[in-house]
Parts: structure tokens; C-alpha cells; sequence
């Protein structure tokens, strides 16, 4: 084999986007205020609905603090040495299962890791409530995928630790949506300012469907809290959705809406690209223990009119609509968007697990 003869060498960090200047200009951007943080003391996260957007600044603000000096926090900030995170994923993951436990660790801490329901008493019929009884002499927070959506409500009935929805079905991914709007922040941290001005403002496109995937779900939620940011939400779907299939769910644009998020529906995607300053794509929803595919018409690939500056997102897994001659563009922020997570992540479980005190202590 050709590379056994040659040494194989690293790949060099690609683009800017993996180095420190971006979260250097974000924490820039961002005024301290810790207040806002005690709010995570010993909360569940449920849904992004919950948090305030001064909360939600602070958040990236700490994870801007985390990613500008990652030597630093990464080895010597250990607040969570001595704590258990409790890492329940009964469906697939690659990103989110092993970035809380890569920030758990990273923050000092020891995990415990369950990949498989069936290995555990609901396999013999152990009510969800009872499971949690026992996660809350094992742990000290817990992170759950569960395809089931009620999973997290049944179980933060019975927990005195926090827990973190990791993906309930097709209905939230809130630490998705943080971790996207945080590099959305970090590519223009002008965003984050009390007073963002008019010529800043994004237009995003967000291929995918707003009632069947999670991540587009959380993704609208969390836009939301911030519509001066934004110029216009334009959700771009496939022309021959099946009759049983709406673009919302009932309620869902209006709530959009009422908070103020301008947003309009298109089903041409090549028309909308060149106006795009964001590209938000995502092809898969997970129903029950399986996933469905949609918008298989749609694939983004480099030879696309993009406005020069316009950055691509996906919270991957990847599919066919991301094309990987993407990958060594300008555009490719969606291994940033997965890296950042890792900070973001740091930063929630900072707060969560922590003392009030000690949450003052790291801003
Ligand atoms: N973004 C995301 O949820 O990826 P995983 O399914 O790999 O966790």
C-alpha cells in the first residue's frame, strides 16, 4: 500500500473558523453579567423555550471565555471533579453523546454511559419514573436521547439531579440550538450586541421541516428570542410533500411569528441561495427507533452562487445534501458548529451542576 511507503501525516486545522479569533470577538462582543446564569442553577433543560435571551448571551459568552483559551479551561478549570454525568442515549449519536462526555471530562468529572435501553430494568418493564429514583443515587446530571418525546417529562418527574434532553423524538434539541446560534454569533458577533445594525442583519435559510425535525424546531425557537438579529427566516421545503405532511404544526409559525421572527416559505432553493447570508440544512427526522429522509431533491454542493461570506450549517450526521467538496470552502462552518458544541456544552454543565456561588466564580 502507497501509504505504508510515505509517512502519513496530520492534516493540518483547516479555515480560521477552528482557531481563537472567533470566540475572542464574540466575548468581545458581550458584556459580562453573570446574573443571568444563576438562572441554570439546577435546572432541567427540557426545551429552549425556558431560557431568556440574556441567559442564552451569557451561555455563549462563557463559551466564547471556554473556546478563546481552551488550555486553560480544558485542563485546569476541573469544577466538576468528583461528579457523575449520567449519559442515557437509546438512539444513534455521534456528536452529542460524545461532546457532553468530552466537556464532562474536559470540566473534570467521571461518567457513567448507557447505549442500549434493553440493557437496563425497562427491558423488563421498570417505569421511566422508577429509573430516574435510581439515577438520582448514581449521578449528578443526566443527558437523554430518547426517540420516545414524553421520556424526559416522565423522568424530570421523579429526579432531584438535573436533565438535559439530548433529543426527544421529533420535538427539541435545545443544546443543538445553542450550539448553532453560538457560531452563528462567533462568525458575526456584531449579532450579539444590544443594538444590532440594519446592514448585519441575517437572512437564513433553513432547509428542512419545522414540524418533523427537532433540530429545525429548536433552531426557529431559539431565532426567536433574537429577532432583531434577524433579517428573515426563509424555510425552504420539498414541492410534493405528502398530503400528511405539514411544513408547521399547528400554532408553531405563529408562535414564530408573535415573537416577532419574520419568516417566509419557499420551495426553491437555487432561487434563494444568492440572497442567503446563512444556510441552515438538515435532511433527517427520528421517529420512534427509526428516521425518515426528506427533501431529497435539495443537495448543497461548492459550485452553488453563495454570497461570498455565507456560511453553511448542519447538524450532521451528513447525508447526500451536504456535498463533501463543501468541506475545504469558506462556507464549511458545520465541523465549527460540532466543535463549538464541546464549549457550549462545557459552559451549560458549568452552571448547571455547580454551586450558585462557584457559577460567579467562572464568568
Ligand atoms: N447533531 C446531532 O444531534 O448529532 P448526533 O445525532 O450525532 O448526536
Amino acid at each position: 500500500m502507497d501509504e505504508l511507503k510515505d509517512p502519513i501525516r496530520f492534516k493540518p486545522l483547516g479555515p480560521d473558523v477552528f482557531g481563537r479569533t472567533h470566540p475572542q470577538e464574540l466575548l468581545a462582543a458581550i458584556a459580562e453579567d453573570g446574573e443571568p446564569l444563576l438562572d441554570l442553577v439546577n435546572q432541567h433543560v427540557v426545551s429552549i423555550q425556558a431560557f431568556r435571551s440574556k441567559t442564552l448571551l451569557q451561555l455563549f459568552r462563557l463559551a466564547a471565555k471556554y473556546e478563546s483559551n481552551p488550555d486553560r479551561y480544558c485542563r485546569h478549570n476541573t469544577p466538576l471533579t468528583g461528579k457523575i454525568l449520567i449519559n442515557a442515549f437509546y438512539e444513534p449519536s455521534t456528536r452529542t453523546r460524545l461532546s457532553f462526555d468530552s466537556a464532562w471530562h474536559r470540566l473534570g468529572g467521571d461518567s457513567i454511559n448507557i447505549t442500549d435501553r434493553s440493557t437496563t430494568g425497562i427491558a423488563k418493564g421498570e417505569s421511566l419514573e422508577d429509573v430516574a429514583h435510581m439515577f438520582n443515587n448514581y449521578g449528578d446530571c443526566v443527558v437523554l436521547r430518547d426517540g420516545n418525546p414524553h421520556a424526559v417529562y416522565a423522568m424530570s418527574s421523579t429526579l432531584r439531579i438535573p436533565i438535559i434532553n439530548a433529543g426527544n423524538g421529533i420535538d427539541e434539541h435545545p443544546t443543538q440550538a445553542m450550539a448553532d446560534l453560538y457560531t452563528i454569533f462567533k462568525w458575526r458577533p456584531s449579532l450579539a450586541k444590544p443594538s444590532v445594525p440594519a446592514s448585519d442583519r441575517i437572512r437564513i435559510g433553513i432547509i428542512g421541516l419545522p414540524s418533523r425535525m427537532r433540530t429545525v424546531r429548536s433552531l426557529l425557537r431559539i431565532l426567536a428570542k433574537f429577532p432583531e438579529a434577524v433579517e428573515e427566516v426563509v424555510v425552504i421545503h420539498a414541492a410534493d410533500l405528502d398530503s400528511s405532511t405539514s411544513v408547521f404544526d399547528p400554532d408553531q409559525l405563529e408562535e414564530l411569528v408573535t415573537a416577532g421572527l419574520n419568516v417566509r416559505v419557499s420551495t426553491d432553493l437555487h432561487r434563494e441561495i444568492p440572497e442567503l447570508d446563512v444556510i441552515y440544512i438538515n435532511a433527517i427526522s427520528w421517529v420512534g427507533d427509526t428516521y425518515e429522509v426528506h427533501g431529497k431533491g435539495f443537495r448543497l454542493t461548492r459550485d452553488m452562487p453563495y454570497k461570498p461570506e455565507a456560511i453553511v450549517l448542519h447538524p450532521l450526521a451528513r447525508g447526500p445534501e451536504l456535498c463533501t467538496s463543501l468541506d475545504d470552502t469558506a462556507h464549511n462552518w458545520y465541523f465549527s458548529q460540532a466543535r463549538g458544541a464541546v464549549f457550549l456544552r462545557m459552559a451549560l454543565l458549568t452552571c448547571m451542576v455547580n454551586r450558585a456561588e462557584r457559577v460567579m466564580d467562572v464568568v
